[in-house]
């Protein structure tokens, strides 16, 4: 039910690199940890790229936002000067070279589809078809174990990646899981849910496990609320404390 890693870095390296960065990939790895979760967002050119913010200010400079800037023009944008000098000029990368990052290093990914405003479809199937053309191999294998696990808050873009690549495993994420959770699962094939581990009771867990489906928390940066949901029966979860919760926490 759940094939994947029990303990996943939040957007890389947490908080103790640049958030879904290269170097942040660097950080984790240097931690222990083969297991990602980050963030895609298509650019004005309809290219991945991996950002969670769809304006620019927080983790790159300036004004403007991803959906009216072309791939070329955001890879030339400092995604660490924010985070520290050390950092300063990693650049924003595209999809491409993040997927390809970690399967040079064995590295786990949940893909979480993060649209802009008004490209949900668009994204979700962008994503979808990316990540098959990235996942070939492992597609024809069959083996889950092998696949990313693609999330979204959005069902627009997970309905849109069910339609555009089946076979590729889908969770829904919920900050706050609605009362019909398991009927938006349903609809959307779903093999998981991803949600706010704050807002998680476990009652509510255990009927996501008598459903069937994989349960999987974010963002969870004690390690005594980790055991306190892994003992609800909660399969992974990621967390930005990498250095506090490592990959082979239990
Ligand atoms: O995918 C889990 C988590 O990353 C969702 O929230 O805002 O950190 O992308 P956010
Ligand atoms: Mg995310």
């Amino acid at each position: 039910m759940w094939p994947y890693p029990k303990i996943v870095a939040h957007r890389g390296g947490g908080t103790l690199a640049p958030e879904n960065t290269i170097a942040a990939l660097r950080c984790g790895l240097a931690y222990g940890f083969r297991a990602v979760e980050f963030d895609v967002m298509l650019s004005r050119d309809g290219v991945g790229v991996v950002m969670h913010d769809e304006q620019f200010g927080r983790t790159v400079p300036g004004l403007g936002s991803v959906p009216t800037t072309d791939a070329a023009d955001l890879a030339r944008l400092d995604a660490g000067g924010w985070f520290g000098p050390e950092f300063q000029g990693e650049p924003v990368p595209t999809f491409a070279q993040f997927v390809d990052y970690c399967r040079a290093q064995r590295i786990w990914m949940n893909i979480e589809i993060k649209p802009a405003h008004g490209f949900e479809a668009a994204t979700g199937r962008w994503v979808a078809e990316a990540t098959r053309d990235k996942f070939t191999d492992a597609l024809a294998v069959g083996d889950p174990a092998g696949l990313p696990l693609l999330s979204s808050f959005s069902m627009t873009a997970l309905a849109a990646a069910r339609d555009a690549v089946p076979a590729l495993p889908r969770g829904c994420l919920f900050d706050t899981m609605p009362a019909d959770w398991q009927a938006q699962a349903a609809a959307l094939d779903a093999v998981a849910l991803h949600t706010n581990h704050k807002h998680l009771t476990p009652v509510l867990a255990q009927a996501v496990k008598q459903a069937g489906l994989g349960l999987f928390c974010y963002t969870v940066n004690t390690p005594e609320r980790a055991r306190d949901i892994l003992g609800w029966g909660v399969d992974g979860f990621c967390t930005d404390r990498i250095d506090l919760i490592g990959p082979a926490f239990a």
